[in-house]
């Protein structure tokens, strides 16, 4: 018996396909980024991203077949991202994998996106990690999560406005940085100073839990323009003030993501600490979680950079877990954007 899972992926602006053995194992995995087509616009095109998926789907899916050397007759089940995401998008992957299920008279399940970027940071563990507290930051989604088991995930908060990727994505295109915003800024942040501007953290009322960062991309932008909120668009030509601007901004959302997480852990009594999504790639990120959770004996675990970004192992990875349970679904599959 086969524990071979396709999985494929297209919620946002990369087209992905992988293959993964038992839930864990990469046999083989290819992402298509979109990141130049949407460059020029300083972010997501949802029109120009359904098209591209289009284009790119069965080339992406021919690739990772034959990197992996399986047959679709080798596998076991196909799992695809049905929801969240851009509709347009989600329906792409979820139409091609309803295909080959058809073709193919393989079992299908749909897998919910967020999840399954919590359950890229677990992939490479030794030991359970559950109970923990999950935060999935990326270019979409700023929460935490009280996650109890792969499938079982309980929502605790979540950012009221932008996300933090997305705040960075914006950001950066007030400094003029290229899309996307968080490795443009992570780099010139390293010449910055993270003290020289205190920017803005937002507290929740009643010491709750949740996040913000509409306040503090709007307090960026009235510091580029030196308090006066109709000049121009900035973008400072001073390379020192362009970096500690950089760095500033980055350790403002580090620190809200960082002790929002370990707030939520000693509440519930949780020693494992899960991040997942694309901004979990983030340098300073890594080692602020590192340096704030070791005193309080907490254990943070990050998936490797290129399974925080969006890609197809993490939703195979998942697949399996719901094919395992028994959750297999059938071709009346739908896509939903929540
Ligand atoms: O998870 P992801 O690939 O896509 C979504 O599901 O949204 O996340 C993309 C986001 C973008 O906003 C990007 O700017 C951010 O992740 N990102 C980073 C870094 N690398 C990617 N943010 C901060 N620092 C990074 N190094
Ligand atoms: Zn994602």
């Amino acid at each position: 018996m086969s524990n071979l899972i396709l999985g494929i992926e297209s919620s946002c602006d990369e087209t992905a396909a992988a293959v993964v053995e038992s839930g864990r194992r990469e046999v083989a995995s290819v992402v298509h980024s979109q990141i130049d087509e949407h460059a020029k616009w300083g972010g997501v095109v949802p029109e120009i991203a359904s098209r591209s998926h289009l284009e790119q789907i069965l080339p992406v899916l021919d690739r990772c077949l034959s990197e992996a050397q399986v047959e679709l007759t080798d596998l076991a089940g196909i799992a695809v991202t049905n929801r969240p995401g851009l509709i347009g998008s989600l329906l792409v992957g979820v139409g091609a994998a309803k295909g080959l299920a058809l073709a193919t008279d393989l079992p299908l399940v749909g897998v919910d996106h967020i999840k399954a970027h919590v359950y890229a940071a677990t992939m490479d563990l030794a030991h359970d990690p559950y109970p923990a507290i999950a935060l999935v930051v990326s270019g979409g989604h700023t929460a935490l999560y009280l996650a109890e088991g792969a499938l079982s995930m309980t929502p605790l908060a979540s950012t009221l406005d932008d996300a933090a990727g997305e705040a960075f994505d914006k950001v950066a295109h007030m400094l003029g940085l290229s899309y996307p915003g968080g490795p443009s800024i992570s780099k010139l942040a390293l010449e910055g100073d993270p003290k020289a501007i205190a920017f803005p953290r937002y507290r929740p009322k009643r010491g709750g839990l949740g996040f913000s960062f509409s306040g503090l991309k709007t307090a960026v932008l009235y510091h580029l323009r030196g308090g006066d909120a109709l000049a121009p668009t900035p973008a400072p030509e001073d390379i020192v003030e362009r970096a500690n601007v950089a760095a500033s901004f980055q350790e403002a959302v580090v620190d809200a993501l960082v002790k929002m997480t370990l707030k939520a852990a000693k509440e519930h009594n949780l020693t494992q600490v899960l991040v997942a999504g694309g901004v979990g790639c983030n340098q300073r990120l890594r080692e602020v979680f590192a340096q704030a959770s070791e005193p309080e004996g907490i254990h943070v675990h990050f998936p490797p950079p290129d399974r925080c970004t969006d890609n197809a192992v993490m939703i195979a990875g998942l697949g399996w877990q719901l094919f395992e349970t028994g959750q297999a679904g059938d071709l009346n599959l739908d896509a939903s954007p929540r």
